[in-house]
């Protein structure tokens, strides 16, 4: 019999050194197989004397299961490198930022149109809103402007060809929010408005805040209390305002309403023409028809009514002094907004 010791050595390193499963296995064969080394040597027993059979037995088969056994951990231990071998080449750092992310921000006329709800909602207001797509009787009809009135020649509007309109300015709202709360009521609306009507300082979409409140004492005076605050909140300064007479279909006396320049101080710049004044609301006391035309009972309620166009608002308060500026959607001009908050 060849010496076990030496055999089990050099079976174990050759274990040791196997690279893979398939080497391993090769490995097994060749020592623990049918035809493999420790096998033979247990063949070989029978040429043994009966009585140094059973030690000669035991010690073979305590050698080829302590290589069955270093097979084993070979094999658990090629696995389990196989795998992790598999893990690290297929790795993903999840935390790795991804490529080109750049975060966005709001559109400028969307942080003005935020920061003006937040001021009104603070004031008791609510944010009303109604379709683009209107009927002729809210946009015109119901706001005291009757077929063949020329105030609709004002409004240069984009008509379907069911009769149907893209609101011109926000005031349908006026008479959808009445219709649907009744009286009392003070509610803003904000939106998207509609002019077939385009160049330096015009677009044909553009935004407008509608203000309207309701009640049973409502004064002219509230009204321009209501303005001269709103404009010092959003300015965040203390502004004049002065109301000019004018005429609105919808509103008996109406009025528009400058501010001292923001830019100039009402000294005078380029920005307010030299006037010291900016124009940036249309307002008042809304019409016994409107009211009427909404289920409110003139008698009884009084109201006041406002429509200020929000991109000027936004020009202003960000220093945009080209609104196609805020309808381009150029990057360049968008992302220097992103520091802003509404
Ligand atoms: N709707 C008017 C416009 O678009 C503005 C306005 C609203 C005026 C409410 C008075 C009262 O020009």
């Amino acid at each position: 019999m060849a010496d076990l010791t030496v055999l089990i050595r050099q079976a174990l390193s050759e274990v040791a050194a196997c690279g893979d499963l398939a080497a391993l296995e090769e490995a097994r064969v060749r020592w623990l197989g049918k035809k493999g080394t420790l096998t033979e040597e247990l063949k070989a027993l029978g040429s043994l004397t009966a009585a140094a059979r059973p030690a000669a037995g035991a010690r073979i088969n305590a050698a080829k299961s302590e290589v069955q056994g270093a097979i084993e951990a070979r094999r658990d231990a090629l696995a389990r490198a196989a795998i992790e071998g598999q893990l690290a080449a297929g790795r993903i750092d999840v935390t790795l930022p991804g490529r080109g992310e750049e975060p966005g921000g709001l559109h400028p006329v969307t942080q003005a149109r935020l920061r003006i709800e937040t001021l009104f909602r603070r004031a008791g207001f609510d944010v009303a809103s109604g379709p683009e797509i209107e009927d002729d009787f809210h946009n015109f009809g119901a706001l005291n402007i009757p077929p063949n009135h020329p105030a609709r020649a004002m409004h240069d509007t984009f008509y379907f060809a069911d009769g149907r309109l893209l609101r011109t300015h926000t005031s349908p709202v006026q008479i959808r929010a009445l219709q649907e709360h009744g009286a009392p009521l003070a509610v803003i609306a904000p939106g998207r408005v509609y002019r077939c009507d385009s160049d330096m300082t015009h677009s044909p979409m553009f935004h407008q805040l509608e203000g309207v409140v309701v009640g049973e004492h409502i004064s002219f005076a509230n009204m321009k209390a209501a303005l001269h605050g709103f404009l010092q909140a959003y300015f965040e300064r203390d502004v004049a305002i002065r109301l000019r007479p004018s005429y609105f279909p919808f509103t008996e006396p109406s009025a528009e309403v400058d501010m001292s320049c923001v830019f100039c101080e009402g000294r005078g710049c380029r920005t307010c023409k030299h006037s010291g004044w900016l124009e940036v609301s249309g307002c008042g006391m809304m019409h016994p028809n409107v009211l009427k035309a909404s289920g409110v009972d003139p008698e009884r309620f009084t109201g006041y009514a406002f429509g200020a166009g929000i991109d000027r608002l936004a020009m202003l308060r960000y220093g945009v002094n080209d609104l196609r500026l805020f309808f381009e959607n150029d990057l360049r001009f968008l992302r220097q907004f992103r520091r802003f908050s509404a």
